[in-house]
């Protein structure tokens, strides 16, 4: 397993460009099942995460074939499975459940069960299935769906869900007749998945409010332009919130303003500076850190996925802020290894309550999950001496050419393999 290794106290400075969006490349990859042909898809980024689509869908018997443009051959549906030896890498693969039943009217998917930040249940997607007429059985870790013929439904999600919404819609788009989805998530990614599903004919329209129409059609094609992924937020939150924890100047170019409002707004209140730009948006620190409260919400509330990052700067702030998690039971993972850097946080139920340090230091530490990852790196780039951040790849499954990026900003980091003394490694 490899490490990061961070020697902090250097302002991050300079530029760098956002990948496109995880959370988008993956729906959108179990979406290409909809309609047989050869799917084109760009700004697909080199995560593990997308990588392991890729593959869930290679054993579907999709083929893909990798470049700047990205080639996924669906003619064929050869296996309706997706196995346990998959999905327990990658909780997402529930994403071809919808798009399965619709294309072969079967699908087996092993159920992905809790992780580090929650229970994670999924019962928001097989109630919007079944409301378009599957048929669910759970056996043996499985979710086993059978649907004759999927038939448009009045359906109103109880929990706002974000990959259940994009399950249903997905569905929905091959149904017989009209779908109206209600309380469905609002995030960019979904809408960033309806524009794809519009280019292979589907006829959705409200994708990023609460109340999504789909017109179901008999057939969808597969479109002959490559579509664009958007932006990833979060990736270009982080690297923003780096910028101001480190007291340096970053611009990330195609980082969209409109989708990181929530994320802007919380940056501004820790007296960051936000520039939007015409080719992205920069972020730069010349005061102190500033305490604020943040209380997580769907999109357009503050993302979940940028709170364990907002601690981190909040752990350096003059004063103390009280952070709300709304969205998962468990995702405070990170305070108890912010902790060992030094930082002062202390939890009580779903509320983190951080009083501010004048310094970090640095430490070993590890990870649960992909963002408490990311909240350690911002605290090892901005704490006195020495951070190793074990277990990295929970930061491949979703920051891409993660080292090279905050290199170019004059961050000194490298990778090495866990166990491996830190002088021995660089010298390599
Ligand atoms: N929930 C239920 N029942 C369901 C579905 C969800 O109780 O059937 C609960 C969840 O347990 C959670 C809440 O509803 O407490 C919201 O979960 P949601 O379904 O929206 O999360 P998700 O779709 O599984 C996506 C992102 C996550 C992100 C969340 C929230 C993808 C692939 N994943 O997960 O991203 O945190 O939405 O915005 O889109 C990440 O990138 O690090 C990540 C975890």
């Amino acid at each position: 397993m490899d490490k990061l290794v961070i020697r902090g106290g250097r302002p991050l400075r300079g530029t760098i460009a956002a990948s496109g969006a995880k959370n988008a490349s993956l729906p959108i990859l179990a979406a290409t099942l909809l309609a047989p042909g050869e799917h084109k898809v760009s700004r697909l980024p080199d995560l593990m995460d997308t990588s392991s689509m890729l593959s869930l869908l290679g054993r579907i018997g999709c083929p893909s074939l990798v470049g700047p443009t990205v080639r996924i051959d669906t003619s064929r549906v050869s296996f309706n499975e997706a196995p346990y030896d998959l999905v327990r890498k990658m909780r997402a693969s529930i994403l071809v459940l919808g798009p399965l039943l619709a294309r072969c009217g079967e699908a087996h998917v092993s159920l992905p069960g809790g992780c580090a930040i929650g229970v994670r249940p999924i019962e928001q997607h097989l109630k919007g299935l079944e409301a378009l007429g599957c048929v669910f059985e759970l056996d043996g870790g499985y979710v086993h769906g059978r649907v004759d013929r999927l038939r448009g439904a009045d359906f109103r999600f109880d929990i706002t869900t974000v990959t259940g919404t994009e399950n249903v819609m997905m569905a929905a788009v091959l149904a017989e007749g009209t779908t109206i989805l209600r309380n469905a998530a609002c995030e960019p990614e979904i809408v960033d998945l309806a524009g794809f599903l519009g280019g292979m004919g589907a006829r959705i329209t409200g994708a990023g409010t609460p109340t999504i129409v789909i017109d179901g059609m008999p057939a969808l094609r597969a479109s002959r332009k490559a579509w664009a992924i958007l932006p990833d937020r979060i990736e270009s939150g982080t690297y923003l919130a780096a910028a101001a924890i480190t007291g340096g100047d970053v611009t990330v170019l195609g980082a969209d303003p409109d989708d990181l409002a929530p994320v802007l707004e919380v940056l501004r209140r820790t007296g960051t500076e936000i520039e939007l730009r015409p080719d992205g948006v920069r972020a730069f620190r010349t005061g102190p850190i500033l305490a604020t409260d943040v209380d997580t919400q769907p999109h357009p509330g503050f993302p979940t996925d940028m709170q364990a990052q907002v601690m981190a700067l909040l752990s350096l702030a003059d004063g103390t802020s009280v952070i709300r998690e709304n969205i998962f039971e468990n995702r405070f993972m990170h305070a108890a290894e912010l902790h060992r850097l030094g930082a002062r946080i202390e939890i009580a139920g779903n509320t983190a309550t951080v009083t501010g340090s004048p310094s970090l230091r640095g430490a070993t530490v590890m990870a649960t999950d992909l963002r408490a990852s990311a909240s350690l790196v911002l605290a090892g780039l901005a704490a006195h001496g020495t951070t190793e951040v074990l277990r990295l790849y929970h930061l491949d499954r979703g920051y891409e050419r993660l080292e090279e990026k905050l290199g170019a900003l004059g961050a000194d980091v490298f990778r090495a393999a866990e166990g491996r003394p830190v002088e021995a490694a660089r010298a390599v």
